[in-house]
């Protein structure tokens, strides 16, 4: 499908942001999106590169009373010489489609999803920053536009990307967070959406959050919605907890969100000497594990929180320490290996990067 690029006129246009350690996450936009539109007669029609603006829509569409979005979050980084590199984009147009599914959503083509990243990431080539710990995030969305007050999957979508110049996900940077392990609400159950990228997973982990932000932790990390027992997932991130040169983590049930880091981590560990193993977590064993000094590193994987430490893991009045609230030599070296493969000063032998252009 062809893209329309439509100008730019110059009141559109925005200045960047001078000082790159001050972007934080998710704060600033670039000058122009992708949009296109699928409709049940025409099928996907209208891909066009314009600039950001807000929609105009309808107060009765089907995103804002039930919910009908998914999303997903992927990078790109300018190298040293210049090229612009993505990271892994082909799982996330894989992502995307499974959570459509889930949602009753149109497929959306991974030519489509790759080709309008790719051409919008061009365009708006000057906005991505390059401090170290920078990149540009891209957002790729699929709304329901249809507005009808019935509930049923809609006749008419929007998919649109936008892209904004970020730092570190969390303010304090790559240092240790503070988690609290929920023991009240869910996140996801056996045959729900935790597995889909959709708002309204997000959506219904804010009240935990906040109760633990008043409380001085950074995160929630979630267990089962069935026994509340098993370890899941941080809403942003998967977890991983090294037992010496052991990574383990949580095995894809359905309920957790299957993280291009994680799968990342997955293949990086034996080249940092570390093995994996994917198992279902006990909560109480966690805790005894860590207790008992097992657990040497804890820390969650994300493409926004790319590898974040853990420095204290709390479970109802069990507060653990973890690597002595430090950054632990696994972790330290999977956020290099990552990172530098993402950004060019290491060997991508795995064949992760995409270039642009
Ligand atoms: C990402 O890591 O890209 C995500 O989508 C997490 C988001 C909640 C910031």
């Amino acid at each position: 499908m062809d893209i329309t690029v439509l100008p730019l006129p110059p009141e559109k246009m925005k200045a960047k942001i001078a000082d790159q350690s001050q972007l934080g996450f998710g704060k600033h936009f670039t000058d122009r999106m992708f949009l296109a539109e699928w409709t049940v007669d025409k099928g996907w029609h209208d891909a066009r590169i314009k600039p950001y603006e807000p929609f105009v829509l309808d107060p009765a569409c089907l995103v804002f009373h039930y919910a009908q979005e998914i999303f997903e979050g992927l990078k790109a980084y300018k190298w040293a010489d210049g090229r612009i590199a993505l990271f892994r984009p082909e799982m996330n147009a894989r992502r995307f489609n499974h959570s459509a599914g889930r949602m009753c959503m149109p497929d959306v083509p991974e030519e489509l999803f790759l080709e309008g990243i790719e051409q919008l990431v061009a365009l708006e080539r000057d906005w991505i920053p390059t401090a170290p710990g920078t990149s540009l995030y891209i957002r790729p969305t699929l709304i329901a536009v249809e507005p009808v007050l019935g509930v049923k999957p809609s006749d008419h979508y929007y998919f649109y990307v936008i892209l904004s110049p970020v730092g570190a996900y969390y303010a304090a940077g790559f240092n240790p967070i503070n988690i609290l392990v929920e023991d009240r609400y869910v996140r996801a159950v056996p045959g729900g959406t935790g597995e889909a990228k959709t708002g309204g997973n997000y959506a219904s982990s804010l009240k935990a959050g906040l109760e633990a932000k008043k409380r001085g932790y950074d995160q929630v990390l979630w267990l089962d919605g069935r026994e509340r027992r098993y370890v899941e997932e941080v809403g942003a991130m998967n977890m991983f907890f090294a037992y010496g040169n052991k990574i383990v983590t949580a095995p894809l049930t359905g309920s957790i969100l299957s993280g291009v880091t994680r799968d990342s981590v997955l293949n990086m560990a034996s080249t940092i000497g570390c093995v994996v193993e994917e198992r279902m977590i006990d909560i109480n064993d966690l805790m005894a594990d860590i207790r008992a000094g097992k657990v040497t590193e804890a820390f969650g994987s994300g493409t926004a929180a790319v590898i974040t430490p853990v420095g204290k893991l709390c479970y109802k009045e069990d507060c653990l320490q973890l690597s002595g609230g430090r950054v632990g030599e696994i972790t330290q070296k999977l956020y290099d290996t990552l990172t530098g493969i993402q950004t060019g000063k290491q060997k991508d032998e795995f064949g992760w990067v995409r270039f642009v252009g």
